[in-house]
């Protein structure tokens, strides 16, 4: 690891770094996506590398796939893996309950397919991504291009109904072209401040119609491993 590494990277890849001891020879493992996923997944290549660990992943997007590749280790599909042992991926919140909110890298769809296709699912991340109440960070929802605006009016309608703060609703977008997830879908972000019930806005959201998947993880998670700048890491069942 560089020592020029920010505060924030430090604490991220602490937490990647002790969650990659979990990886046991010939186990199916998902690898999630985004900055401290990363760190997971250059880390498990300096143990194929160093150690000679064996292990098959399933990566959640094309990012993730292609650097698992490059550091040597074995990737597959999720059809050909048929069960996971073992999903390590981060999180942009996470809260006491360890429900989180995920997508902000966009690959909240795959993530969710991966974690819940695993024998257990561990987050990693950085303590400021603990929250008391789910909801600061935009939440990402992934909806059909084909008529995203009328998805979008619907998600808006529902959101009056629910105990929210904000109700604003953005079209995620890559420079000037809206963003395009690995299954050629579109991202709404929610601003909503504060979510009162993330049980009941799951539900309510995976109802409308173009909605494919909402970035809400509830009952998913089974670990979160929160790193810290000095190197400590704190884990939460
Ligand atoms: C990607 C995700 C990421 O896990 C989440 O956005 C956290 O990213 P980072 O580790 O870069 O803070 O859900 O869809």
């Amino acid at each position: 690891m560089s020592t020029d590494l920010s505060p924030i990277d430090k604490a991220k890849y602490a937490a990647a770094r002790r969650a990659s001891e979990m990886v046991e020879d010939g186990m199916r493992v998902g690898l999630g996506t985004g900055s401290t996923a990363a760190w997971l997944v250059r880390c498990l290549g300096e143990r194929v590398r160093d150690e000679g660990l064996r292990f098959r992943a399933v990566p959640t997007s094309t990012r993730t796939a292609e650097l698992a590749r490059e550091v040597g280790i074995e990737v597959v599909s999720l059809g050909d893996a048929g069960w996971l042992e073992l999903t390590i991926d981060g999180a942009d919140e996470f809260d006491a309950d360890l429900s989180l909110i995920k997508g902000g890298g966009g690959a909240l769809l795959h993530e969710k397919i991966v974690a819940t296709a695993s024998d257990q699912m561990v987050v990693i991340a950085d303590a400021a991504k603990e929250v008391d109440t789910l909801g600061r960070f935009p939440l990402p929802v992934e909806v059909i291009g084909f008529g995203w605006q009328a998805t979008q009016a619907l998600i808006e309608e529902a959101l009056a109904s629910l105990d929210v703060d904000g109700r604003d609703t953005k079209l995620r977008m890559d420079g000037d072209a809206p963003y395009t997830t690995d299954e050629g879908n579109r991202i709404l972000d929610l601003q909503l401040g504060r979510i009162g019930d993330p049980r009941q806005m799951a539900l309510v959201l995976n109802q409308i119609p173009g909605v494919v998947e909402n970035g809400l993880f509830i009952d998913i998670c089974d670990r979160v491993m929160i790193g810290h700048s000095d190197g400590r890491v704190e884990t939460r069942d």
